[in-house]
């Protein structure tokens, strides 16, 4: 059988990481697109040489050209700005969109069955407008935030309790932004909620407290400490664990920005929530129950992604 192909649109810090990623897990061959000349042939040489040594069978290509993405069966995409110290997620808007726009219309006409995974940043509004632009069916165009945020949050969790990040799940819902809802309650060490772990004594609410608050500015701590860019190793490794739900029909319960019809008490948006990630795409949102406090910050959140995705309507108004 012929192996998946995998174009990553945006060959920069991210595009790099999934890359090498993909290659690895020999999760398929890898096409890496960028509008930079030289960025994406340099490192997909950069990774083939590195087969040898690490020995895994895949083929990758570096290009400028979009017909080399055709056929792909799934596309991330990362083309875009990060974010600088001083800027909020939101503050790339109007660039993001705009490329956006170049990037659907690229592929729609070269890999229009591909399973698209969003990482540009405001990202709840950017894979919306990545969805408007390409015309693809919404199970088959996501975003990837609540892994990450999620992951951010088991690995703060972990830490306190001193136990492996392996036992320790999170639930983080909501936008990718200063909204975002981690759910303590859905939260455990082994099955163990988190709120019975602060009962127990192995921590405090106040640290509790003050992890949820590092969760939800995980982003803005790694941009002020790399002075130059955002975070990429942690959202590659969250986008992986997407495409490879994906590609060998994991059927992943996984948090993601995923497009809701109707549900949550949210109509025609995207926004995070969990998911099941299998050979359909998104196939299903997971209603779980909120509590009237954990609703009412969700609803918050929620309102934050509308305000963005008005945002783009008012710059474009071809998304009208
Ligand atoms: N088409 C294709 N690639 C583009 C385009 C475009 N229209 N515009 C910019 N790019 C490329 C840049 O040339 C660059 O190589 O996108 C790449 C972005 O890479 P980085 O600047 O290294 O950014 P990265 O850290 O990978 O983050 C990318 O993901 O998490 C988000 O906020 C982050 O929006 C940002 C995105």
């Amino acid at each position: 059988m012929a192996r998946a192909k995998i174009a990553l649109i945006g060959a920069g810090q991210i595009g790099g990481t999934l890359a090498h990623l993909a290659a690895l897990k020999e999760l398929g061959d890898v096409v890496l697109f960028d509008i930079a000349e030289g960025t994406p042939q340099g490192k997909a040489l950069d990774i083939a040489e590195s087969a040898p040594v690490d020995g895994f069978d895949a083929v990758l290509k570096g290009t400028n050209d979009y017909a080399d993405i055709a056929g792909a069966d799934v596309c991330i995409v990362t083309a875009g700005v990060p974010r600088k110290p001083g800027m909020s997620r939101d503050d790339l808007l109007g660039i993001n969109l705009k490329v956006m726009k170049s990037v659907g219309e690229g592929i729609a006409a070269n890999a229009p069955n591909a399973f698209v995974i969003c990482i540009t940043n405001p990202l709840d509004a950017m894979v919306w407008a990545l969805r408007e632009f390409s015309g693809l069916p919404h199970e088959k165009v996501c975003g990837m935030a609540g892994i990450l945020d999620s992951a951010r949050f088991r690995h703060f969790l972990a830490d306190e309790f001193e136990v492996s990040v392996k036992d320790v799940t999170a639930f983080v819902l909501g936008g990718h932004g200063d909204t975002m809802v981690p759910l303590s309650r859905y939260s455990t060490v082994a099955g163990i909620p988190l709120p019975d772990l602060v009962e127990m004594g192995w921590t405090s609410q106040e640290k509790l407290d003050a992890i949820i608050q590092r969760t939800r500015d995980g982003g803005a701590e790694i941009v002020g400490l790399l002075g130059n860019g955002s975070a990429f190793y942690a959202p590659a490794a969250s986008a992986i664990e997407m495409a490879e739900a994906y590609l060998k029909d994991q059927k992943r319960l996984l948090p993601c920005a995923a497009y809701i019809k109707s549900a949550l008490g949210v109509k025609d948006l995207y926004v995070g929530v969990p998911t099941v990630i299998g050979a359909g795409g998104i196939e299903k949102i997971v209603e779980i129950k909120l509590n009237k406090d954990e609703q009412a910050m969700f609803d918050k959140s929620v309102e934050a992604v509308r305000g963005l995705v008005s945002a783009c309507k008012e710059i474009d108004s071809s998304l009208g």
